[in-house]
């Protein structure tokens, strides 16, 4: 177990002395071209006039495109088509791409696409846009058409009930906010092809988007990933645009370009986190036991699919959470309208479904006047149900691990002291009657594997060489979450060496091609397996090896060979003989035989029928839960998050450090988009919220004062992912429904707790406030 334990992250000096290179850093040739974007300024019309002649002639400007430049591809839609890589004539919302300029200075390609606008070599025509998901959705205007899910009589689930629960919610989007914004650098190769330097979460689709747009084959294209000043979904489709513009100048002019938005214009123009408009109805027994019902979801994709079709499902998969749903439907409907295309985003949809279920969790407590968390343990999907199968999802898929699931909630109660903190805070409410207290303790159960299937394979190849130290280059892109750390402690642990002989250098479509892109967290899960696959494949191969060179005649066979701690170990007690690595290597070389091998992974078992809405989409589940308490000042909304404690299941974890780093930061994260990260538009479809001043993401101040994490210890994977590990990147994010939950308690203690008043996200101060202010004037 030498190489699971804590190491740090494989730059975290780099990152902390500034000597990481993100795609800016780069250096770039004398003669590089800076690019910048003309973004439609209005959410909905035409383009009717483009006079790219007098722009070409702007001071400093070598060239400008518009659609009709483009040799290939003009639609670079990355599942379904519907994003032109320029507007052609309809514009679709605010920040859209019209043209683009290169110049030799950044300042002059800026100062031209602002010229351009000032002396009309653009003009547009306005028109009304469509804002309103919700309406859109009742007009049928979808993206793509509903998916519904379902499994038993929901309506005789509901006509039967003791109770009928019915709400909705309104759930807010919300920005990637990565620190290093969107960038590319593309140079041009001698055989008039391009590589292309990215921050990017899909370096492959990037390199079929740029060969398609150039009308070039796929392998006079490669794309280069070192890392991403983070990414969280918002560079998983969203940064093609600027390589695939950035690619069209390189090849028009042969010279390199390079693109960086600017953090307004990267706010203006690409997707965020779908904001969601949720409804619920569920049937529920005496006891406050969900039997079935029905939940409506209407993500708002913007103006084209993206991945809406698989975020939309996510929030599907996802509106039961850690609940039995009894006999449900859940519909989801993927609404469109005249803004930018959200896109992936930490959850990818989950987060969304399941707040769902959580609102409707607490409006069971209230309406049977019982605590929250007994109703939600009593929902909690459970195995001892023989005959109503409260272990299976509405989807069809058995939950696995439920045992887990109930001990991990059980530990947290009891080391977060819920009990104890509630009966405090019903005592401290009672007496106080501006700062009321709320607590919360809410679930999480996450799905694991792209919905998508195809998705779930990876490749690796892995090189040793002839002093050995070894090179391993795999599909998976590094954006922070520490992939490439637990890549390298994979491959050292298979090949019995420490860590800093194995080295990653960077991703590559020409080293292992074709690859999916990293994200729904299964980064480490699906190249860690291909990594060991190429270890094992190579390891086997230097056994036999050995047994002839080192152990001819002794009958030596591979099982009783091991590489452990820089050496090659045959034999046991006594007999054991010890082959330094670097000798070994040395030796196999020179008997010829090869020091490089390739691994691959597909993921075994999972299955999903769209037709019918069922299957088993993921191939285990992640689990964990929080703790969140809130102080709220009832008379100006504003609020503390006072104290968090998570337990949180990464299975075997592959590294404590870098899980808790991803278990923290995730919970964070969703922290903000619940609480202070409010996206506004005005009535003409402009985003508002545009940068750091407008548009609140939590800082280090916001980190609660008293922040327990911990891992759930002892309950490997039930599944044979690597090293019985599992996926930890986007789990967390949904453990901070909790915070919001907690905002709910303390508001409810303004009605007696008979009332569990809606609260829409983010839940921002001012929220809070007229929700308490509502409340107040009911009494
Ligand atoms: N952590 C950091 N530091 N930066 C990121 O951009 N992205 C998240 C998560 N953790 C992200 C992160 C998202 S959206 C996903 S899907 C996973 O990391 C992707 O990486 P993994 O599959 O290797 O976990
Ligand atoms: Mo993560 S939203 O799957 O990139």
């Amino acid at each position: 177990h030498v190489h699971q334990h804590a190491q740090a992250h494989e730059s975290a000096v780099k990152h902390v002395t500034g000597r990481a290179a993100y795609i800016d850093d780069l250096k770039a040739p004398a003669d590089t071209l800076h690019i910048a974007l003309g973004l439609s300024p209005v959410a909905h019309g035409r383009l009717t006039h483009l006079d790219l002649a007098r722009i070409r002639a702007l001071p400093g400007v070598v060239d400008a495109v518009g659609l009709d430049d483009v040799p290939g591809h003009t639609d670079i839609g990355p599942v379904f088509p519907g994003d032109p890589i320029f507007v052609e004539e309809e514009i679709s919302y605010a920040g859209q791409v019209l043209f683009a300029v290169a110049a030799e200075s950044y300042r002059a390609a800026r100062e031209a696409v602002k010229a351009a606008f000032d002396a009309n070599m653009i003009t547009v025509d306005v028109e009304l846009p469509s804002l309103d998901a919700v309406a859109a959705a009742e007009r049928g205007e979808f993206v793509r058409p509903t998916h519904v899910q379902q499994r038993g009589d929901w309506e005789k689930a509901l006509s039967d009930a003791a109770h009928v629960i019915e709400g909705e919610q309104f759930v807010g989007g919300q920005e990637h906010f990565y620190l290093e914004g969107q960038a590319c650098l593309v140079t041009p190769t001698e055989d008039e092809g391009v590589v292309v330097h990215t921050s990017n979460q899909h370096p492959s689709e990037t390199q079929k988007l740029v060969a398609e747009v150039l009308g070039i084959a796929l392998h006079a294209v490669t794309v280069e990933v070192r890392r991403m000043g983070g990414g969280f979904g918002g560079k998983e489709t969203q940064a093609s645009p600027w390589a695939c513009i950035a690619a069209l100048f390189c090849r028009r002019t042969g010279r390199a370009a390079r693109v960086r938005l600017p953090r307004s214009e990267d706010m203006r123009a690409t997707g965020k986190r779908h904001p969601f408009h949720n409804r619920y109805r569920l049937g529920v027994d005496q006891n406050g036991i969900i039997q079935g019902g029905e939940i409506t979801v209407i993500g708002d994709c913007g103006y084209s699919p993206d991945l809406s079709d698989a975020i939309v499902d996510r929030a599907m998969f996802h509106s039961d959470n850690a609940y039995s749903l009894g006999a449900a439907r859940v519909t989801g409907h993927r609404a469109r309208t005249h803004t930018a295309s959200n896109t992936a985003f930490r959850g990818f949809g989950g987060p969304q479904g399941m707040m769902a279920i959580e609102a409707a969790m607490d409006d069971i407590a209230r309406h049977l006047g019982e605590d929250p968390l007994t109703v939600r343990k009593r929902n909690f999907y459970r195995k001892d149900h023989q005959t109503t199968r409260r272990d299976i999802t509405h989807y069809g898929q058995p939950v696995d691990q439920t045992g887990l699931l109930h001990t991990l909630v059980e530990q947290l109660e009891a080391s977060s002291d819920y009990w104890a903190r509630r009966e405090e805070i019903a005592a401290f409410n009672a007496q106080s009657s501006v700062i009321k207290k709320g607590l919360a303790l809410t679930p999480v159960k996450f799905g694991i594997s792209f919905t998508a299937k195809h998705l779930n394979q990876a490749g690796a190849l892995l090189h040793v060489y002839t002093d050995g130290s070894v090179m391993i280059n795999h599909g998976g892109t590094e954006m922070g979450q520490g992939l490439h750390t637990k890549i390298t402690q994979v491959v050292a642990r298979e090949l019995g060496l420490d860590v800093n002989v194995v080295r990653i250098s960077a991703t590559r479509t020409d080293k292992v091609p074709n690859t999916s892109p990293t994200a729904a967290s299964s980064g480490a899960d699906l190249n860690g397996q291909a990594a060991r696959d190429a270890s094992v494949k190579l390891k086997a191969r230097l056994f036999d090896f050995a047994a002839d060179h080192f152990f001819p005649g002794q009958g030596a066979d591979s099982d009783d060979m091991r590489l452990e701690a820089g050496y090659l170990i045959a034999g046991y007690g006594e007999s054991e003989q010890r082959i330094p690595w670097g000798e070994l290597v040395q030796a196999a070389y020179f008997g010829r035989v090869s020091l490089s091998e390739k691994g691959f992974y597909a993921t075994p078992l999972i299955h999903y029928d769209r037709s019918v809405g069922q299957g088993n989409p993921f191939y285990y589940y992640a689990f964990g839960a929080a703790v969140s308490e809130v102080s709220v000042d009832t008379l100006s909304g504003e609020y503390q998050v006072t104290r968090v404690d998570i337990l949180h299941d990464v299975g075997d974890s592959l590294n404590p450090a870098i899980d808790i780093g991803q278990v923290e930061g995730g919970f964070i994260q969703g922290m903000g988009w619940l609480t202070s990260e409010e996206l506004k538009w005005n009535d003409a479809g402009q985003l508002l919220s545009t940068g750091p001043a407008t548009y609140k993401i939590p800082t280090f101040g916001d980190l609660p004062p008293v922040f327990n994490v911990a891992l759930m210890e002892g309950h490997p994977n039930s599944m044979a992912s690597i090293y019985r590990s599992k996926a930890v990147g986007e789990p967390p994010f949904m453990l901070a429904i909790s915070v919001w939950s907690a905002l709910r308690d303390a508001l409810a203690s303004l009605a007696g707790y008979r009332e569990a008043p809606r609260l829409d996200t983010p839940a921002t101060p001012e929220r809070v406030l007229l929700a308490a202010e509502a409340l107040r004037a009911q009494e």
